[in-house]
């Protein structure tokens, strides 16, 4: 069994003792962003990845180094790592929630969406496979759209546990449906197989989907827990 531990955690402010975790790119990347909700769930993501971190590496956070090169651009907005640990972790974000994954070196992927929104035909036949496809055709609208985000979650999360972003096609992934506990049933890509992949949904409240994956067919425990804890 894998064990994979879920931190959650609501939008941070953007105040001076968060932002003095940031590296330079870091700070780069929070100024490119024009809104300030999209600066708060970047700035939430690094500081709870760096915290959650130090804390296994018995380290301060500011003291762990987060590099996220980019395979094909060499830019800062890859795959994020800590060079060196015996940990691999993975960053999510929507609406108001931030999710960082991290096991002890078991390559992981964490996703989670929101579900307030319309799941059009252009999105459908972007991401989901024939098999899928049909599988959510004739459901009423808001049915479908949950069933969309909730296919969406689960392909994102194997999509980043490879590490490889959208050079993987999304639409060549099957899924298995809303309602049945997730598992990759085929795979077009040579990296990924269902017999090497685990899975697990997660629960991070009313109006999100989200779900860990790792590279690894032993199985997965996940403990979910809140950042700060929740009284
Ligand atoms: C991987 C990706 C598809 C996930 O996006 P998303 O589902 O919209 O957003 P999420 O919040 O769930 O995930 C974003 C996080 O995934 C992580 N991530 C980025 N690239 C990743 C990759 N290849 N594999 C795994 N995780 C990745 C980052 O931690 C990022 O968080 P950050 O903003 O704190 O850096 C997205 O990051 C992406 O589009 N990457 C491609 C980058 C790009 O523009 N490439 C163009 C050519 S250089």
């Amino acid at each position: 069994m894998i064990d994979c531990a879920v931190w959650w955690a609501t939008p941070l402010a953007t105040s001076g003792e968060f932002l003095a975790l940031l590296n330079p790119a870091e700070r780069e990347r929070l100024h490119a962003y024009r809104r300030e909700a999209d600066q708060r769930r970047f700035l939430t993501g690094r500081v709870l990845a760096r915290t959650l971190a130090g804390q296994r590496l018995g380290v301060d956070p500011a003291a762990v180094e987060l590099d996220a090169t980019c395979a094909d651009c060499g830019r800062q907005h890859g795959p994020p790592r800590v060079p060196g640990a015996p940990l691999a972790l993975s960053i999510s974000h929507s609406g108001d929630r931030i999710a960082v994954a991290l096991t002890g070196g078991t390559a992981v992927g964490i996703d989670v969406e929101t579900v307030n929104r319309r799941a059009d035909d252009s999105l459908i036949s972007y991401a989901l496979s024939d098999a899928e496809r049909a599988a959510i055709a004739g459901l009423p609208d808001d049915e479908r759209a949950e069933a969309f985000f909730t296919y969406w979650a689960r392909k994102e999360a194997v999509m980043k546990a490879t590490g490889r972003g959208l050079r993987i096609s999304l639409r060549g992934l099957t899924l298995s449906a809303a309602g049945e506990p997730p598992r990759l049933l085929a795979a077009a890509d040579g990296e990924l197989s269902p017999e090497a992949t685990s899975m697990a949904d997660l629960t991070p409240g009313e109006e999100y989907r989200a779900t860990v994956a790792v590279l690894s067919g032993a199985g997965l425990t996940v403990t979910e827990q809140w950042w700060p804890p929740r009284s």
